[in-house]
């Protein structure tokens, strides 16, 4: 059976791009695939954060991953750091990961020019982490967003130097990458990915917004004056409002066009709006009860931890084995 690994950040709340980009899919592949899924508290860390608001959005982020429908029977679902083979292979493969190919990661020269005033070795080597993440379960797909592509390719990059110096000693892991919802805009800059760190709160939808709020976001979404949905060049924001309706509806593009054919943006804002309140609501209202049920999120997290411990050492004991460490 084929293994799925991925990770989110408990770095504030998650958005619908988090959520149509990848956590959707994390549940779908639940069924038909070993899935391993974590909180990268240590790649979040990365970025300044105030302690109790990491600890307690790691908590709800475990509620809303189980609310959003993965389900601790059916996939491994653990804190990054509660499995230290992830901090041991990291360092292990920075030892493996060149300067000049850090260097040309996008996300760093992005968030070194969003934060220049903590632009810290761990932003710089986050893709060796990542890709230890990655390659300690012998993974097969990646489920990630648009925006996470470079930093697989970078982990098969690394991966493969490491064979070729060692032997087989990781499985090669490919991306993958939804259809529709891989990259969701900023509802305001819609040539600026949805994000949860932007200055503008109307720019994105986070998963615990109440109806109200979201319906109001999307009538304030940011259009063109050209007053027809379809989805065309230069239509970045009727583009991404019908790519947002697409994944959660269902629909297709085409249909999408037919339905709001003759009919002004207006309607079809509201619809999408009402999509995603019909989508979001439920998941909010079982994330609270999920939340409140300390317990349980506890026992997720443990029995998670000591599931993935398990995998990750084999590999771990290997690599050291490889690169000549004596056993302990
Ligand atoms: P993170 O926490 O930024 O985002 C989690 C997932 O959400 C996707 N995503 C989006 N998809 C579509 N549209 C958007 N606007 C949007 N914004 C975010 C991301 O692509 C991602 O799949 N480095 C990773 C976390 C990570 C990881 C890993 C992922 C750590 N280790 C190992 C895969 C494998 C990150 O920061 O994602």
């Amino acid at each position: 059976q084929k293994i799925i690994f991925s990770a989110i950040q408990p770095s504030g709340k998650i958005t619908l791009g988090n959520y149509l980009g990848a956590v959707k899919n994390w549940v779908e592949l639940q069924d038909r695939y070993h899935c391993i899924y974590s909180l990268a508290d240590l790649h979040a860390i990365t970025v300044r954060q105030d302690p109790k608001a990491l600890h307690d959005q790691s908590l709800l982020l475990l509620a809303q991953l189980i609310a959003c429908g993965l389900d601790p029977q059916r996939c491994v679902l653990f804190i990054q750091s509660h499995v230290p083979a992830h901090a041991e292979l990291a360092w292990v493969l920075n030892c493996y990961t060149m300067f000049g190919e850090l260097s040309r990661m996008t996300q760093f020269k992005d968030k070194s020019q969003s934060h220049p005033e903590n632009i810290n070795a761990g932003l710089f080597t986050y893709p060796a982490l990542m890709a230890a993440d990655i390659l300690l379960y012998q993974t097969d797909l990646v489920p990630v967003g648009e925006d996470q592509k470079q930093h697989v390719e970078i982990c098969r990059d690394i991966a493969t130097r490491f064979n070729g110096i060692y032997g087989d000693v990781f499985r090669m892991p490919e991306p993958f990458i939804p259809k529709v919802g891989a990259r969701i805009m900023s509802l305001q800059e819609p040539t600026r990915k949805m994000s949860k760190s932007d200055t503008n709160q109307n720019g994105y939808i986070l998963l615990m917004d109440e109806d109200k709020d979201i319906l109001k976001k999307f009538k304030r979404a940011v259009t063109d004056s050209e007053m027809k949905v379809c989805y065309a060049e230069g239509k970045e924001g009727v583009n991404n409002l019908m790519r947002i309706y697409a994944a959660a509806t269902g629909k297709t593009l085409d249909e999408i066009t037919l339905e709001f054919d003759g009919r002004g943006y207006g309607d079809f804002k509201t619809a999408v709006g009402e999509a995603v309140v019909a989508l979001l609501g439920p998941i909010r209202e079982k994330t609270k009860e999920y939340l409140a049920d300390r317990a349980y999120l506890e026992k997720v997290y443990r029995d998670g931890a000591e599931r993935a411990n398990e995998m990750a050492q084999k590999t771990l004991s290997d690599v050291y084995d490889k690169v000549g460490f004596v056993h302990r």
